[in-house]
């Protein structure tokens, strides 16, 4: 290969690869295959949940430059970026409209690959590094909501940290390290702060770092008639095929991503007051709704139990035994296969009826 100034491309190529393995990246780049089946479209999703976390980063850092994280001074610098910053309006609404995007990405994510069966034997920790993932959306989602210093933030996160109080012998602890004592505060603040700037990033990039290292070693699932019938077997190149389709998608979602901040841009209402009556009809992000909601249809006692911690030991089996789905369903019995498809369909249709109610209550 030439290395004359004339052909710069060839000479930082022969320049890396005198330094570094880049023959063997290429091997891998130009052998890596996707499955091409009947679900393939869904294996667009992790990529797209991908696309808008490296978005959340970018404009998090350029909020991060004009952000105050003080009780004193949140709700003005935020005033500041949306009244007066260039741009910071857009910057701000691509950012909030992005982390819901981002959520419910993931969300059609995981019940795709719950649909697909993609959890079962070699993927069992991709599924439970994926639902780590979106513990940590969700943690995202909670502890950004408040950062603006708002009434409705202030309140729900009162709201929110109630909840989380409920859960037998932990949930005390942890209600109060959040909130820096027994009410929400100024105290809060500057803790949910760091919680969202840096140790949730910080989890966030180690966790996809491991989830996108599983795949890169045991591959894309495939359907299971292949094993029978192998002729049906079917892949397109990873690069630039499945790549560049992926790309195209990125550009479709940041176009929805542009037309929903540019024309509902993100809010900031009124500035957070301790001492104010709570608003009527405070309630959390969508993401949280079905939750909300359904603590709310528990009856105030069951048996020696309050409602609510009933409810919220019924929701943690359930995470739980969402969690342990690829053990559970090992493909090695159709009785069991099909029992676990119909609880994921009645765990989707619960979520769905009651974020409606909730969103329409
Ligand atoms: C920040 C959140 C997430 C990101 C960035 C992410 C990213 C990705 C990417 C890029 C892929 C490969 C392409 C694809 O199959 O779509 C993938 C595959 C996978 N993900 Fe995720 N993911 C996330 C959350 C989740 C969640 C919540 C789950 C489920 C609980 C999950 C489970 C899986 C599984 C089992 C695969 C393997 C699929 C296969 O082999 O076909 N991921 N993820």
């Amino acid at each position: 290969m030439s290395t004359s100034p004339e052909n710069p491309e060839h000479a930082l190529l022969a320049w890396a690869k005198d330094r570094y393995p880049v023959g063997k990246f290429a091997e891998w780049a130009k052998h890596k295959t996707v499955p091409i089946g009947p679900g393939s479209f869904w294996y667009y999703f992790g990529g797209i949940t991908l696309f808008l976390f490296l978005i959340q980063v970018g404009t998090g850092i350029l909020l991060m430059f004009y952000y105050k994280g003080s009780s004193d001074t949140a709700f003005e610098s935020v005033r500041f970026i949306s009244a007066k910053v260039p741009f910071g309006w857009l910057i701000r609404s691509v950012h909030a409209w992005s982390a819901n995007l981002m959520i419910l990405s993931a969300f059609i994510h995981m019940f795709s690959v719950f649909f697909l069966r993609a959890y079962r034997k070699p993927r069992e920790l991709t599924w439970v590094s994926g639902i780590a993932l979106l513990g940590i959306l969700f943690g995202f989602g909670f502890s950004g909501y408040l950062l603006p210093w708002n009434e409705l933030a202030f309140f729900a996160t009162k709201v929110g940290t109630n909840i989380i109080g409920v859960i037998p012998y932990v949930g005390d602890p942890i209600m109060y390290v959040l909130r820096g004592g027994e009410e929400v505060t100024g105290a809060t603040l500057p803790r949910f702060f760091a919680l969202h700037v840096a140790l949730f990033p910080a989890l966030l990039t180690v966790l996809v770092g491991g989830h996108l290292f599983f795949i890169q070693v045991q591959g894309m699932h495939e359907p299971e008639g292949w094993k029978a019938h192998p002729e049906q077997r079917k892949t397109m190149p990873f690069f630039p095929h499945f790549f560049m389709r992926e790309l195209l998608l990125w550009l479709i979602v940041l176009n929805i991503l542009a037309v929903l901040a540019v024309f509902f841009p993100a809010e900031l209402g009124i500035e957070a007051d301790a001492f104010a009556p709570a608003p009527a009809g405070i309630k959390p992000e969508w993401y949280f709704l079905a939750t909300f909601e359904f603590l709310k249809y528990m009856p105030a006692h069951v048996g020696p139990m309050e409602g609510e911690e009933l409810g919220l030991l019924v929701i943690s089996l359930g995470f739980i035994g969402w969690c342990l789905v690829p053990w559970i369903d090992r493909g090695r019995s159709r009785l069991v296969t099909a029992i676990v498809m119909v609880a994921g369909v009645a765990i989707l249709v619960f979520l769905s009826v009651m974020t409606y109610l909730g969103h329409v209550a």
